[in-house]
């Protein structure tokens, strides 16, 4: 078997400036198949960071010298970059957080006790990470807020026929995952916007699994909040963003308090300064940021179109070498158009845990696993699943080494 499409970026190219893909594992070159957890980092972000740690660094926001006002600059910067990046229409719409997780927490708590109350409903779906999921939960156990789910479909995409018996008055809110971090399943958030808008409930897209795979565009989406995560494309750990549209971002009250997110501060009360600092308080991962910006520049070169065709055509020729194999079973979607680059699967007679030490001793980094999703894989009838998920600097010769591995797991453990 032959991937047939020529690629259409020079991936030698990009691995060249990704020296952990440089690095051995049981002496053994490293087969990176685990993006989906968190991605690995180019040169170009770490030597983004490197500098300002070396050069200008200052807290910002708080001095009238010249390094702390080139650092907020700086930071500044990124935020705007990243507000290009998603096509919000201002950088004041970008929130930075340490990760989706602390923007779904945040919406849950200043959105969600804020404007929710007893008897209100939340539309959530079964594929939802924990991120997605907990959140909601403690809000609904603590609030007597009710949750509905729109349910999976036997082919691994969302049911969404369900929607207009889901979609009650009493809804006020509809979250859910734009891209499975397990099934890969990308769902048009458009199609769930659309009726939500319609009977004034507000949406919350989770893009932690697309914003780092595929163009974004919140404008065009509708979306009243959209969370990432940094470190899934490209960027360093501690950063993450909320976008969320100036009205709500207005309305709501802060989530954390302190420094930095005040107008003034008297014995008696305090005042909130204007979004985003309202929702940044005290020192921010500014550095981290600075490296956000980076990566999104360094994707913004790659184009991301270019970006998710690469990987739809790593997942169209993962599905096909992956399918060869006896044994195993393919989770979600088999349509590559629909899928993010996620692949999960189970071997019949393998514990994914035991796959995943084999597959270890060869080199290849594959995730096992519930992957913070435990409620999809009780739908599923399983309890953890092997996940390869693919990136930019992947290649279909990581395929055929994951193909192999697994082949070998099953010589060695079948015997
Ligand atoms: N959300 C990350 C994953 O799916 C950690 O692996």
């Amino acid at each position: 078997m032959v991937m047939e499409k020529v690629m259409t970026f020079d991936v030698e190219r990009i691995r060249e400036d990704f020296p952990a893909l440089k690095s051995m594992m049981h002496g053994k070159p490293l087969v990176y198949l685990d993006s989906a957890a968190s991605s690995q980092k180019p040169e170009q972000v770490i030597a983004a960071m490197d500098q300002v740690y070396r050069t200008v660094y200052a807290n910002v926001h708080r001095g009238v010298y010249t390094n702390s006002e080139v650092s907020t600059e700086l930071y500044d910067q990124a935020r705007a970059k990243i507000a290009h990046f998603i096509n919000a229409s201002t950088p004041e719409q970008v929130i930075f957080v340490r990760n989706a997780t602390e923007a779904l927490n945040l919406l849950a708590y200043s959105y969600g006790r804020h404007f929710l109350k007893e008897g209100d409903e939340v539309v959530l779906t079964q594929l939802e990470h924990h991120a997605n999921f907990v959140p909601w939960l403690v809000l609904a156990q603590e609030r007597g807020v009710k949750l509905k789910y729109i349910p999976l479909a036997s082919d691994g995409t969302l049911d969404l026929s369900t929607l207009p018996e889901l979609l009650t008055p009493r809804v006020k809110l509809v979250t859910f995952a734009h891209v499975s971090n397990v099934l890969g399943t990308i769902t048009d958030p458009r199609l769930i916007i659309e009726p939500a808008h319609a009977i004034g409930a507000r949406v919350i897209v989770d893009g932690c699994q697309a914003a780092p795979h595929m163009p974004v565009d919140v404008q065009e989406l509708d979306c009243d909040f959209y969370a990432f995560s940094g470190h899934k494309m490209l960027g360093p750990t501690g950063i993450g963003v909320l976008y969320g549209k100036p009205e709500l971002l207005d309305a709501m009250p802060p989530f954390l308090t302190g420094g930095d997110m005040i107008n003034s501060v008297s014995m008696e009360g305090a005042t909130w300064a204007d979004v985003p600092a309202k929702f940044e308080a005290g020192t921010p991962a500014f550095v981290q940021a600075i490296g956000l910006g980076a990566a999104v520049d360094y994707l913004t070169a790659l184009r991301m179109d270019a970006v998710r065709e690469h990987e739809r055509e790593l997942v169209r020729y993962g599905l096909e070498r992956l399918s060869e194999l006896s044994g195993l079973t393919l989770l979600g979607p088999t349509d590559p158009s629909i899928r993010g680059g996620a692949l999960s699967f189970t071997v019949k007679g393998i514990h994914p845990h035991d796959l995943g030490t084999l597959l270890d001793r060869e080199g290849i980094a594959v995730r096992t696993g519930h992957h913070c999703a435990q409620p999809l894989h009780t739908c599923l009838g399983l309890t953890a699943t092997a996940r390869a998920s693919f990136y930019i600097y992947n290649e279909p010769r990581e395929v055929d080494a994951l193909a192999e591995g697994i082949e070998k797991a099953k010589r060695v453990l079948h015997k």
